[in-house]
């Protein structure tokens, strides 16, 4: 067993293509409507004229072109293209073409791009100002909203990003314990501040970036680093740091190496080490929470952590973060106690009304069956059709998010998701992409559903994968 001190790993991409696994992860003996085994004539391929011009002068502007590097189409190949407006399940580009839309804002879009209501209530507040750098009601009631929904939520601090309460969270766990060393996992994404930096998903993944310049060793050097779904990894790495673990930190479904879900046991087996431990058992809940299940992946599992991160959906579209958890914790956490952490533009109240409105429409009944129905149909479809063309694949999914990997699965940790074939990834992106369904342009990030799709749009999306599977 090899663990270190993070800052000195490299990733581990497997290169090998020997699969120990044969079977596909996931049948798809149902779900899988007539219609979409009609593709008959091919379907008709987009130009991206005016997307590939102001992609050309963004270059000149801003670094590669972009705002944050996963929208960039660097592991995909070719250019990213320019949207101009979204709605429902759908995004437009400058060049006037439609898709269908997985991506969803990167999750937040989970009743659809600009919701109606959720539109009419940001009108409302805005009317009253932007931001008011002081106390407001809203805040009260997004807290209430969060802390009824999420199991471990006694309490909770509003952010702007995930990466800002993510960075709030570490330090309140080394707070809380007098302990340094935290224990993360291969694959799991946590935002950019330094100590987390140390085999990243998301971008950094994509990237093949084993770490980022500018992150000071002394950083990351608390990091310890385990393989998701590796219990007996987490116990060593507990034994040899006895009492110097201050919290064990992961994303409870993984979306930022693709989709890999935890083993029960995994989850429960983490919380009860924490116990034992005196460690802060944490949940990053940016992207499942809200959207895997009301209450999040807490609930989805029935395992509760003690501090949870949060953003995205909270945020109905609009930058929000937050952390809660435990008041016992929450109490370090300044002007109530010593941990310092702030925010000019956090609890924004037009980000509080997005996320209000957001989640009174998530917290009607059968909502999540309604996201997880759909999720299904959308995996079972595709690895049916890759499945019929010989194309190795396993995919996943919870609520309303998932995943498939070019692979033969079960894929449970990173270095399984590294071993899908990335060629054939960038191939199938641009393709689908050519006709009208904009999927993530990596291999490691995950998929999501909204409320807006319709079985239409997903055994349309079926139809062209078919087509598109047919030449990879
Ligand atoms: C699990 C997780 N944590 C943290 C973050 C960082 O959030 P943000 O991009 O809002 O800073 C993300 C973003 O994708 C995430 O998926
Ligand atoms: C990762 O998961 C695969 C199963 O998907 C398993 O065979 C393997 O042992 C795990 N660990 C490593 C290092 O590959």
């Amino acid at each position: 067993m090899k663990l270190a001190a993070a800052s000195a790993l490299i990733l581990a991409i497997c290169a090998g293509n020997a699969c120990a696994f044969s079977t596909v992860h996931l049948s798809a003996s149902n779900g899988l409507s007539s219609s979409a085994l009609h593709s008959t004539a091919a379907t008709k391929t987009y130009t991206f004229t005016k997307s590939e011009e102001i992609f050309a002068e963004a270059k000149t502007l801003m670094p590669g072109g972009v705002s944050s590097p996963v929208r960039a189409f660097k592991s995909v190949g070719g250019n990213p293209i320019v949207f101009d407006k979204v709605k429902g399940a759908y995004a437009w580009d400058v060049d006037g073409n439609k898709f269908i839309d997985y991506v969803g804002t990167w999750g937040p879009a989970i009743l659809g791009h600009a919701d109606d209501d959720v539109l009419d209530a940001v009108k409302k507040t805005m009317d009253k100002g932007t931001s008011f750098g002081a106390p407001c009601a809203l805040e009260n009631e997004l807290a209430k909203a969060v802390i009824a929904a999420v199991p471990s939520v006694e309490m909770v601090r509003f952010t702007n990003s995930g990466t800002e309460a993510c960075m709030g969270m570490i330090r309140l766990c080394r707070a809380y314990t007098g302990r340094e060393k935290v224990i993360k996992f291969e694959g799991c994404y946590h935002g950019h501040a330094d100590a987390f930096l140390v085999q990243a998903g998301s971008g950094v993944a994509t990237l093949g970036l084993p770490d980022s310049p500018g992150v000071p060793s002394s950083a990351t050097k608390a990091t310890l680093c385990a393989e998701y779904n590796n219990l007996a990894q987490v116990k060593a790495i507990f034994e040899e740091n006895k009492d110097e673990i201050a919290a064990v930190i992961l994303e409870p479904v993984v979306g930022n190496s693709g989709f890999i879900k935890p083993d029960k046991e995994f989850l429960q087996g983490l919380r009860d080490l924490c116990t034992e431990h005196g460690a802060v058992c944490v949940f990053d809940e940016v992207m499942t929470g809200f959207r895997v299940a009301y209450g999040g992946a807490q609930s989805y599992f029935g395992v509760t952590p003690d501090l949870t991160t949060m953003g995205k959906v909270i945020g109905g579209g609009l930058p929000v973060g937050a952390y809660g958890g435990k008041k016992e914790i929450m109490a370090m956490v300044a002007p109530a106690g010593p941990m310092y952490q702030a925010g000019t533009l956090s609890g924004n109240p037009l980000a509080m009304t997005a996320g209000i409105e957001t989640l009174k429409k998530l917290s009607a009944d059968g909502v999540y069956e309604e996201l997880e129905r759909k999720s299904k149909k959308l995996v079972d479809g595709i690895v049916a059709t890759a499945t019929k063309y010989g194309l190795p694949i396993s995919g996943d999914y919870a609520g309303g998010m998932f995943g498939w990997y070019f692979v033969d699965g079960p894929v449970k940790n990173f270095s399984q998701a590294a071993k899908s074939d990335s060629a054939r990834f960038g191939k199938w992106h641009r393709m689908m992409l050519e006709r009208g369904v904009y999927l993530a342009p990596s291999m490691y990030e995950a998929g999501f559903m909204s409320l807006a799709h319709t079985d239409e749009d997903i055994d349309r999306t079926i139809a062209i994968a078919d087509e598109v599977m047919s030449q990879l």
